[in-house]
C-alpha cells in the first residue's frame, strides 16, 4: 500500500441528481392478463412471482407479476367496464403503460423531476404491509407512458404491498434471460429533439449516440434515433421518430396502430444467445428472419468472434461490431394482434451500441413483414 504525500486531487464528479439502480418493473396493460403470463411463461420462460387480484382483495384489476433473473414484469387487465386501463387497452391495444426505475429515494426523485418541468403521475405514496414499506412517485413521459420510481430498501414482501406471492403447479424452465438491456421508445414525427430535452433537462440522461435516416434506410423507409442513457449507464432508452421515405416506416406503422406514441421494443439480455433462442423457438416465438445471403459476408464485416456461424445462421441471429467488441441480437415479431411491440434478444461481447451495421438488413425484413399486413 503506496502513502501519497500529498492531497490527490479528485475530479470533480457531475452531480448525478437522479441516481438509477435500474429498470424496476415493466407493466403491460393487456386484454387478458391471465393469458398474457401463460403466454409470458411458456414462451418466454417467465417465473410466477406475484399476484394481486379478486383473491387479494382487490376488485378493479388483476395483474400477474413474472420474472425471470433481474426482469419484472406486470400483467394487468381490469375486472370491469369503464375503467381507466380498459380505455388505455381500447385505444392502444396491448402495450407498456409503466415504465418503472429502482431508486434509492422516490420522494427525492420526484421533487428532482417535477421541479426540472415533468408533469407529475403519482404524488410519493408509502405503500406498507408485514413485509415493510415501499415509496413509489411517478411522472409522465412520451405518448400515456409513465416511469414510476420505486424504493423499495425498506421492503422485504413479494413484490409490493397488496400483492400475494405467486406460486403454481405450471412452472415451464426459464430461457435465459438476465436483464432489460434497453427499452426503446417511437415518439411523433417531429419530437425526437423534445423528448431527448425531457430525458436530458428532466431525468439528468446523456445522448450517447445518434443515427440519422443516411443509417437508418433502406430503399423505401427511414427512421431518426437518439439514444439516452441515465448519469451511471444503467438505464438505456434509444427514442426514434420517422423520417421522409418513398413509403410508410415501421415507426409510422407503429404510430398509426399503436394510436399515439409508445414503447416500440423491450431488449433483454442473455449470456447464451444460441441456447436461448433455440429454446424460445421451440416454445413458439416468431422471430424476423434476415435473408441467408447475410451470413455470406458478416465476418468479412465483423471480424472473429467466439461463436460458430453455423448455429447463427440457422437461427437467423445478428452480428454486429464496434469499437469496443461486438454484439449478438434478435428481433422477434410483434408479441400482441396489433404491429406494435416487439421483443429484442440480445448477447453483448463487449460492444455497447445497438446493432447499427444490421439496420438495413433488418428494416428489409421488417418491411417484407409490413408487405404482408398491407402496411407498407
Ligand atoms: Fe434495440
Amino acid at each position: 500500500m503506496s502513502v501519497s504525500t500529498q492531497n490527490e486531487i479528485n475530479p470533480v464528479a457531475v452531480e448525478d441528481f437522479l441516481p438509477l439502480n435500474g429498470t424496476d418493473y415493466v407493466e403491460l396493460y393487456v386484454s387478458n392478463s391471465k393469458q398474457a403470463a401463460h403466454y409470458y411463461k411458456t414462451a418466454f420462460g417467465f417465473q410466477d412471482y406475484a399476484y394481486r387480484g379478486l383473491e387479494t382483495g382487490e376488485k378493479d384489476t388483476e395483474s400477474y407479476v413474472l420474472a425471470q433473473d433481474k426482469i419484472r414484469i406486470v400483467l394487468s387487465s381490469p375486472l370491469h367496464s369503464g375503467t381507466a386501463i380498459g380505455k388505455h387497452i381500447d385505444k392502444h391495444g396491448d402495450g407498456v403503460k409503466v415504465v418503472a426505475l429502482w431508486v434509492d429515494d422516490a420522494t427525492d426523485a420526484w421533487k428532482q423531476t417535477t421541479s426540472r418541468g415533468a408533469k407529475s403521475y403519482m404524488e410519493p405514496t408509502v405503500e406498507e404491509d408485514d413485509h415493510g414499506r415501499v415509496v413509489r412517485s411517478g411522472i409522465h413521459c412520451y405518448g400515456e407512458v409513465v416511469h414510476i420510481f420505486v424504493e423499495r430498501k425498506d421492503y422485504t414482501g413479494a413484490f409490493l404491498p397488496g400483492f400475494a406471492p405467486m406460486k403454481t403447479d405450471y412452472n415451464p424452465p426459464t430461457v435465459g434471460l438476465k436483464y432489460v438491456d434497453h427499452m426503446v421508445g417511437n415518439v411523433a414525427l417531429g419530437r425526437m429533439n423534445y423528448w431527448v430535452k425531457f430525458y436530458e433537462d428532466v431525468m439528468g440522461f446523456d445522448n450517447i449516440l445518434t443515427f440519422d435516416d443516411k443509417d437508418i434506410s433502406t430503399e423505401y423507409t427511414a427512421l431518426m434515433s437518439k439514444v439516452m442513457s441515465s448519469g451511471n449507464g444503467y438505464v438505456k432508452f434509444p427514442i426514434n421518430e420517422p423520417a421522409a421515405g418513398k413509403k410508410k416506416s415501421q415507426v409510422e406503422e407503429y404510430l398509426d396502430f399503436y394510436e399515439d406514441e409508445g414503447v416500440q421494443h423491450i431488449a433483454v439480455a442473455t449470456d447464451n444467445i444460441i441456447d436461448t433462442v433455440q429454446k424460445l423457438k421451440s416454445r413458439g416465438v416468431e422471430f424476423l428472419r434476415v435473408p441467408s445471403t447475410y451470413y455470406d459476408t458478416v465476418l468479412d464485416r465483423v471480424g472473429q468472434i467466439d461463436e460458430d456461424l453455423k448455429p447463427l445462421s440457422d437461427l437467423g441471429i445478428l452480428i454486429d461490431r464496434d469499437n469496443e467488441g461486438y454484439l449478438l441480437q434478435l428481433f422477434t415479431k410483434p408479441v400482441q394482434s396489433r404491429p406494435t411491440m416487439f421483443f429484442e434478444i440480445i448477447q453483448r461481447k463487449g460492444a455497447k451500441s445497438f446493432g447499427k451495421g444490421n439496420f438495413k438488413a433488418l428494416f428489409e425484413a421488417i418491411e417484407r413483414e409490413q408487405e404482408l399486413r398491407g402496411t407498407l
